[in-house]
């Protein structure tokens, strides 16, 4: 699997999530077995660039490459400038989110509401393709199936974005007005796929090595893309590529390696965010890989009267430490996405 002259060690990619696959995350997945991580979204507005928010995002100190970072905007020379400011700050591969259900930029909407108005995105794709090319880094796209149930025009868009120079696409098969409700289908992705020559990436509601395997089989994907389910459970990139080479389950990891990593996790969380900062944001990660746990609640209400690192680092080790008295293994994993925290899209995503 290449994107442009970047050769990837598997098929198996970490969606962006804003909030979430921050570095230390994503560093995290690659880690355990992704091939491939995209940065949560940088806006395309200067304004915002200098914000404490945006600086970290575009933050990239010690990441395994390629890096890819995602831009989002609705403004074709501003994109172009986003484009040019990240690939000088250390990014290889340039993403385009017409994916995700995006709050308003500059009155008007980001995101997939693009695929809503094809001129307009396809002048954001040329710019940014334009701006990449002299500096040979290739530019994705990341796209959902359509607008709403009768406006899915996801092969059309993908193919005059090829055309355009785009190097791969990743289609969440859900429409925009679907948000994060109901299912996401397959056939539209391996419309996509059948449509074009540059590498396609499935992506939506991919939560285990079976599912894993359906949806390669169903779409002809060259690359499977994963989000919610990888939150609190980063290994599930090396049981998926354990399953996909042999079909046999690799073993749950054990409570003691678990409590190794997530400690870990949370070094690297302080370090890029701060000692404030970084024990609120950390809550919810905590909370994810406890959810399914025997104690779990408990452990996630404690953790929101914690204030401090060295606090909540002990109440971690703790919590690991009581658990590998009771089990050797985590529990295999339930698949769970039903409460989603897209906090920054999901007030548009109705
Ligand atoms: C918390 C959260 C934040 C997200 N942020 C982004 C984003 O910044 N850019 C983007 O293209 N998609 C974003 N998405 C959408 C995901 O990349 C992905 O397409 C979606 O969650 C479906 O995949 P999944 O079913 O594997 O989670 C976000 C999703 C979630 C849950």
């Amino acid at each position: 699997m290449n994107i442009g002259s970047f050769e990837l060690p598997n098929k198996l990619f970490v969606a962006p999530m804003a909030g979430v696959t921050d570095r230390p995350f994503r560093q995290l997945c690659k880690a355990l077995g992704a091939g491939y991580a995209v940065s949560e979204m940088v806006t395309s507005r200067k304004d915002l660039w200098n914000s404490l928010k945006t600086s970290r995002r575009a933050n990239h100190v010690g990441e395994t490459g390629p890096i890819a970072v995602q831009i989002a905007g609705t403004d074709a020379p501003m994109m172009a400038e986003a484009a040019a400011y990240n690939i000088d700050r250390g990014a290889q591969i340039i993403d385009i989110n017409m994916g995700c259900p995006a709050k308003k930029v500059c009155n008007k909407w980001a995101g997939s509401a693009l695929m809503q108005d094809e001129a307009l995105a396809l002048q954001i794709i040329e710019a940014v393709v334009a701006a990449c090319a002299p500096r040979k880094v290739p530019v994705t796209l990341k796209m959902r199936t359509g607008w709403c149930q009768t406006h899915k025009n996801a092969v059309a868009l993908a193919r005059a974005a090829e055309c355009a120079g785009v190097q791969m696409v990743t289609v969440h098969g859900r429409t925009r007005e679907q948000g994060y409700g109901g299912q996401a289908e397959y056939d539209t992705i391996a419309a996509v796929k059948a449509a074009l020559r540059i590498p396609v990436v499935a992506n939506g509601d991919i939560t285990s090595p079976e599912k894993a395997r359906e949806v390669l089989h169903a779409t002809g994907a060259d690359a499977l893309m994963i989000g919610r389910a990888a939150q609190g459970r980063p290994w599930i990139f090396r049981e998926i590529n354990h399953f996909l080479a042999t079909g046999e389950h690799l073993a749950p990891p054990l409570v003691a390696e678990v409590r190794h990593l997530l400690l870990e996790h949370l070094q690297d969380h302080y370090a890029l965010y701060g000692e404030y900062t970084g024990v609120r944001s950390a809550r919810k990660h905590n909370g994810w890989y406890v959810k399914a746990l025997p104690g779990g609640a408990a452990f996630r209400a404690r953790m929101n009267t914690l204030e401090d690192c060295r606090d909540q680092v002990q109440a971690v080790a703790d919590f690991f430490d009581e658990l590998g008295v009771q089990l050797d293994r985590m529990p295999a994993a339930v698949a769970d996405t039903s409460d989603t925290q897209d906090e920054e899209h999901m007030e548009l995503a109705a």
